[in-house]
């Protein structure tokens, strides 16, 4: 389904917003919608025009959100994926391999940074000099210093970064927020969060840079960052010491042979990873044909030495409001999802989200609240379609519909956010390396609140 096809922007607003419910709390990060003129389209360019840029920010944007967005220029270092990018995506406005070059030329209201996780901060730093407006997928940057870097830049430029947290915005996710908002289990103690990723799913990770830390900050940034920041608002607090312990026991050296990737690899019989990237004709032309430019493997080895991500992860986080937090990243399962159980004075809620054995295509999301005085009951969250469990169709709504559109749930995150969303995987990833306790205030600039401020 498109997503917002068939829909007036009256209408469509109304039926976003009905999923969430709740009470109203005001948010005054994406004040930009008062910079807009009338019903001008927002003027938009993307960086960085891998699987994400072309697909979720480009072509999905331009078919859905067209009547909102005029896309004026698309970059990417690499000459030949970016040249497949503008034939995929159709934009308003030409391609270029050089940021500096397509912001002055365009002259973009909102910069869209989709590049690679340890570009982030350089492509951002380089908007707001440009006096763009960001919009970056996460994670926002990869340590602590790049953290710094961005804090300092938004300070000395003063535009709006926004962190595209697109599962906050899944409603069954939303469901939680707002049963612990209303009180339903009184003040929280305790959180236990544990997710896990799939075989192909990590598969794809470690065949990428994502399997390098110096890349991908580990998962414990790359993939934890989602974890962090949805517990973070759930509990509407910041997290204050980390203590931590992650392996690598399943990929890079680990692995009993290697090649130099899997489509020419002497190994594919015995390999249960073994991927053929050429039988995919998107992943073949966006990135196999343009290897020759940069050297970007799409389909590395994932057993290759040069891996040093973690595959277990287990940490503890203690919240600036005394909130406890268990958590857990496990790798390379026969699961994509999680558990999670929330305790409070009055009351836990407890549910598991993902494809669980027994649970059937269509089905409604169902949390558990059990009342410590009172029966427990069942609550049914319809999902509705679209990317990461219907958050992206939602998230882009409030982003490219109506900014100004009311965020009762306070689901639009910025720098701040994007910040202590990631400081929980940089504390936990220092922690498991050395046998330390963390203290995120440590790390930047950014002092831990017992309550969030909204973020800005
Ligand atoms: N929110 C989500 O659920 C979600 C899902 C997928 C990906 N992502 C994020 O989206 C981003 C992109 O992911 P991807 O899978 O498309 O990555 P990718 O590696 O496939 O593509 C990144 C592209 O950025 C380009 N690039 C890197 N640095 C650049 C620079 N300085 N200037 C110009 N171009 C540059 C690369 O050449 C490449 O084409 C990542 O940060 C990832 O974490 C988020």
């Amino acid at each position: 389904m498109s997503e917002t096809s068939g829909l007036s922007r009256r209408n469509f607003i109304k039926t976003s917003g009905a999923v969430l419910g709740g009470t109203m709390l005001a948010h005054p990060i994406l004040s930009f919608a008062a910079n807009r003129r009338g019903n001008e389209k927002m003027k938009v360019a993307l960086v960085g025009t891998g699987v994400r840029g072309v697909g979720m920010y480009g072509q999905r944007l331009l078919q859905d959100y067209g009547n909102y967005v005029d896309m004026v220029g698309i970059c990417d270092q690499n000459p030949g994926r970016v040249k497949y990018a503008h034939d995929y995506i159709k934009p308003n406005g030409p391609a270029f391999t050089d940021l500096d070059e397509m912001l002055t030329k365009t002259r973009p209201e909102w910069l869209i940074v989709t590049t690679w996780d340890w570009e982030h901060h350089s492509c951002i730093i380089k908007g707001l000099q440009h006096g763009c407006n960001i919009m970056c997928e996460k994670p926002l940057t990869i340590d602590e210093h790049k953290a710094q870097m961005l804090l300092d830049a938004r300070k000395k430029y003063g535009k709006e970064i926004i962190v595209t947290f697109n599962y906050r915005w899944a409603p069954p996710r939303a469901k939680l927020k707002e049963l612990i908002m209303g009180g339903a289990i009184g003040d929280l103690t305790t959180v236990d969060f544990h997710w896990n990723i799939s075989r192909s799913h990590q598969m794809r990770y470690m065949q990428r840079w994502h399997g390098e830390k110096d890349r991908g900050g580990s998962l414990w940034v790359h993939k934890s960052t989602h974890h962090f920041d949805l517990v973070n608002w759930w509990v509407d607090s910041d997290p204050e010491e980390v203590y931590a312990f992650a392996g690598l026991e399943q990929f890079g050296s680990n692995g009993p042979f290697r090649g130099k990737n899997c489509r020419n690899c002497d190994h594919t019989r015995e390999c249960p990873y073994y991927w053929d990237i050429t039988q995919n004709d998107h992943l073949n032309g966006l990135y196999a044909k343009n290897e020759n430019f940069d050297g970007y493997i799409r389909d590395n080895c994932v057993f290759r030495h040069q891996i040093d991500s973690y595959d277990k992860h287990a940490a503890v986080v203690k919240y600036a409001n005394n909130v406890l937090l268990n958590y857990s990243l496990t790798c390379d399962t026969n699961h994509s999802g999680f558990w999670i159980a929330f305790n409070g004075t009055k009351g836990r809620i407890e549910g598991r989200e993902g494809g669980w054995p027994g649970l059937k295509q269509g089905e409604p999301q169902q949390w558990i609240l059990q009342p410590i005085d009172g029966e427990n009951e069942v609550i049914d969250v319809h999902r509705i379609e679209g990317g990461h469990w219907g958050g992206d169709p939602l998230m882009k709504n409030k982003f490219f519909v109506d900014p100004d559109q009311d965020d009762p749930l306070a689901q639009a995150a910025g720098l701040r956010d994007g910040v202590m969303s990631i400081l929980p995987g940089i504390a936990a990833r220092k922690s498991s390396e050395t046998g330390q306790k963390i203290r995120i205030a440590d790390l930047t600039s950014l002092q831990p609140m017992a309550k969030r401020p909204v973020s800005g």
